[in-house]
């Protein structure tokens, strides 16, 4: 089968195309033949080891998986001896990030891993980034148990996780201010955004409202900068580490301290939570924004692209 390889940490030119041998499914497991995957920024991150922290769980000197994607969407080809909650030829989606797999026309998951049946009417484009952001989104609005009637900023509302915070947010019932710049004001708005701040044009400190939970989505701002924004216990979430890892100094001493508070909740995805956002999508409260498609062929360019940090939304790569 054709699979996109890496064999050591680097820039988006260390992953080839390549022939490599078909996977057999153990007893419990489920053969996927890719459909449509996506390149996103934590195949970033895996791939490049920016974050030296990474390699503890990819690998300290190179990848121990040769083959990233993490979202896939695709139909189950094969099925170990004792599967029993798929058969060969179901719809299926999901995410893996621990050994990745899904740049390729086949992987493995586990029957009890983190997959599903693909809801009908949705097609493969659309299922595939359903997961990754919506997942790191939805940790990190638990984390800040956001409730009905509260008021919530969403910064970075354009990208793969900000995009789904916005839908979440709003299903749990929460006001929405969504920043993001002009170009995607309009997507941001049919998100279901209550208010939509152009960075560009307004300086998103000075809306003159305070908010419950300021979700920075891109890891653009910092506490310092949303503290006086923030409600007297309200809360800060960034999707990075920050100045000198400075937001996982505050998540250890803001709740100590009382008041306004950082969290730095470790993200985490299971069965359960994938069956809770196609439930979303079922419902009609949670649709991918989906930016470039690009042929598995040109994995590469996606890599390129996703790495300017400037996508809308996801990033999807046709496999088959
Ligand atoms: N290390 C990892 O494994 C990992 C995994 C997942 C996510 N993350 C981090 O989580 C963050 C978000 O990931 P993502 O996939 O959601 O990002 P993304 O999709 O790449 O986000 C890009 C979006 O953010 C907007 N943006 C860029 N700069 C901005 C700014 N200063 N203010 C407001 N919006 C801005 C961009 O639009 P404009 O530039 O036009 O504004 C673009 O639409 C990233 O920082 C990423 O590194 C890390």
């Amino acid at each position: 089968m054709r699979a996109a390889i890496n064999t050591e940490y680097g820039p988006p030119e260390v992953v080839k195309l390549m022939e490599v041998e078909k996977p057999v499914p153990g007893e419990h497991e489920v053969l996927v033949k890719i459909h449509v995957t996506t390149v996103n920024r934590t195949d970033c991150g895996f791939r490049s080891a920016e974050y030296f922290i990474s390699r503890f769980f990819s690998g300290l000197f190179k990848p121990k998986f040769n083959t990233l994607g993490n979202e896939f969407a695709g139909e189950i080809e094969a099925t170990g001896s004792a599967v029993t909650l798929f058969k060969s030829g179901d719809r299926v989606f999901g995410y893996n990030d621990i050994r990745f797999g899904a740049h390729a026309e086949y992987m493995l998951m586990a029957e009890d891993g983190v997959i599903t049946n693909i809801p009908d009417g949705l097609s493969y484009e659309e299922a595939a980034p359903l997961t990754e952001g919506g997942h790191y989104a939805l940790c990190d609005i638990r984390a800040a148990r956001v409730k009905s009637g509260q008021n919530i900023m969403v910064y970075g509302a354009s990208g793969a996780i900000g995009s789904a915070a916005v839908q979440l947010v709003k299903y749990f019932g929460a006001t929405v201010t969504a920043v993001c710049d002009t170009r995607n004001v309009e997507i941001v708005k049919s998100l279901g955004a209550d208010i939509v701040i152009d960075y560009t044009v307004q300086d998103y400190t000075k809306t003159g409202q305070l908010f419950d939970f300021v979700f920075d989505a891109v890891g653009k701002s910092s506490f310092g900068q949303c503290k006086p924004i923030l409600r007297e216990k309200g809360i800060y979430i960034s999707t990075e580490l920050g100045k000198n890892s400075e937001n996982i100094f505050f998540a250890l001493t803001t709740p100590v301290t009382g008041g306004k508070r950082v969290l730095f909740p470790l993200p985490s995805i299971n069965k359960k939570d994938i069956v809770f956002l196609k439930e979303l999508v079922e419902s009609g409260k949670y649709k991918p924004v989906i930016d470039r498609r690009y042929p598995l062929e040109q994995i590469v360019e996606a890599y390129r692209y996703v790495e300017t940090g400037q996508k809308t939304g996801n990033v999807v790569i046709t496999v088959a």
